[in-house]
């Protein structure tokens, strides 16, 4: 694999998937940990779960094997290890002595208070392009620890959509005149159990692996999965869509006024329920999401209530009302039944979409998302937070290589294609998946519609007069 030099502080390793770099950097820190007993390394991800299957699994089968002294030291099993400990040891490098039990936490941004608790000698970062700029740049300001000698942070990745900030990082210059991140591309050749360097093919278990995993892949996904390209889907709908710009980690989120909840109804596709904060400029936030095939409205009712627990508990509100696609009223009238929510504004909890039109609302949140409108005040009005799924990946999505939440449908959603290749402006590519994308469409409605309606007619009755309390129709029936 690849050698990693003291000269630079961040690197990427980039490439397909089985190109061997979770392998190869499992045993790299295996070997910085062995080298600078005492040495503390943070190895972390998006989630702390979806370690157990990745950089657990390269260091404990690849690396250690079951009889080395980090997996038996510990009674814990893989899925509820925190960390490893190294037995204690000494060794001298360059003159220098190092002694102590080297360590290796694991932590996941869903939990960050464990990466900001301590300091490290040395990250990586597994699947780099899950996580923001922002949660890269905390990781490294931990990475001060001055045990060793020098401190290397490493994030391996997938290529993502080409202007992902890890993509463009590489290129960006740092205050020392010189790049922030050197980019190292792993290929397929380099890893032995699939590609015959000899007779530069591939082997029978890369060729498995090609059809079973990567075999389902097509177009723009087939592309970063098997040729490691760094590329974006063509003619995107929502193209200001940027995760740098839009996904902010929760404790950014300013305190909101109020909440509201939007829903896609699905069966064989996921049904979509996202969850919403209103600040006082009338910004929203995306912060909880239900995304499930093959539920039933029971569950969904639970996840408006699991949401509304949240926000509770979090900011002492609720969601005011919820919007669902009007095409299926038993549904909105089932759930309202199973909630037993009282009536707001005279319509149920759950109540139909406004309008149809669902052209109008698709550029209602693409002006919203944009920064470059004097509207927004230079900055856009339309945000996700960065761990909104309320429940694991829906594994069948998973399966099919489809997205599982919101953030994961946007740079995907596509206009239709001409048979030439070229978009047409005003039609939705089909096939794409826009479940959790249609229920932020009725809550963009919703929310910045009102903004553009103007003044509401003015009140005829004075605050508290039964007039006010009643409004006009019981009014006229009073007259009498
Ligand atoms: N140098 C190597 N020697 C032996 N096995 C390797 C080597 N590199 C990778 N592998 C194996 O190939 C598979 C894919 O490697 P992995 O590191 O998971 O790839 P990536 O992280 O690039 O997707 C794993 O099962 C790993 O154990
Ligand atoms: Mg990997």
């Amino acid at each position: 694999m690849v050698r990693l030099g003291r000269e630079w502080k961040e690197t990427l390793i980039e490439g397909p998937a089985g190109t061997g770099k979770s392998h190869g950097v499992a045993n790299w820190v295996n070997v910085f940990l062995t080298m600078f007993p005492g040495s503390r390394w943070l190895i972390a991800r998006q989630t702390l779960k979806s370690i157990r299957n990745s950089c657990q699994v390269a260091l404990e089968e690849d690396v250690w094997g079951p009889l080395h002294p980090c997996v038996t030291s510990s009674r814990a099993t893989r899925l509820h290890r925190q960390g490893y400990l190294y037995p204690e040891a000494t060794n001298v490098v360059g003159g220098v002595t190092y002694s102590g039990r080297s360590e290796i936490v694991l932590a996941g941004l869903d939990n960050p208070y464990r990466i900001l608790s301590t300091q490290f000698d040395g990250a990586w970062v597994e699947e780099g392009i899950e996580i923001t700029r922002r949660a890269w740049e905390t990781i490294a300001s931990r990475v001060r620890r001055p045990h060793a000698p020098w401190r290397p942070l490493i994030v391996t990745t997938n290529p993502d959509q080409r202007y992902h900030w890890l993509n463009q990082r590489p290129q960006e210059i740092g205050k020392n005149g010189r790049p922030k991140m050197r980019r190292l591309k792993s290929k397929h050749w380099e890893n032995p159990i699939f590609w015959d360097l000899e007779r530069n093919c591939w082997k029978p278990m890369g060729l498995d692996y090609i059809r079973d995993n990567l075999g389902n892949y097509t177009g723009v996904e087939r592309q970063r999965l098997l040729d490691g390209e760094w590329v974006s889907a063509e003619g995107r709908i929502w193209a200001a869509f940027d995760d740098d710009v839009h996904v902010l980690p929760l404790s950014e989120i300013p305190e909101p006024k109020w909440a509201i909840g939007g829903i896609d109804w699905g069966f064989r596709n996921p049904t979509a329920l996202t969850v919403w904060v209103v600040d006082k400029e009338d910004r929203i936030y995306c912060v909880r999401e239900a995304y499930h095939t093959g539920v039933s409205l029971d569950w969904i009712a639970g996840m408006i209530q699991r949401a509304n627990d949240y926000l509770r508990e979090r900011w002492k509100l609720e969601m005011t009302y919820v919007v669902a696609d009007s095409a299926e009223p038993r549904n909105i009238e089932t759930v309202n039944a199973l909630l037993r929510k009282p009536l707001y504004e005279g319509g149920g909890y759950v109540r139909p979409t406004r309008r149809k039109d669902q052209m109008a609302q698709t550029f209602l949140v693409d002006r919203a998302m944009r920064a470059d409108l004097e509207l927004n005040g230079g900055r856009p009005s339309w945000y996700i937070a960065d761990d909104t799924l309320m429940h694991p990946a829906d594994p069948k999505m998973v399966a099919a290589h489809r997205p599982t939440c919101l953030r994961q449908e946007v740079p995907a959603w596509v206009w239709r294609k001409t048979e030439d290749g070229r978009p047409i402006k005003d039609e939705e590519d089909p096939t794409c998946d826009a479940h959790a994308i249609d229920s932020a469409k009725y809550v963009g409605d919703e929310v910045f519609e009102r903004d553009l309606s103007g003044p509401k007619a003015p009140q005829t009755f004075g605050p508290g007069s039964f007039g006010a309390v009643l409004g006009d129709d019981e009014i006229d029936l009073h007259d009498d």
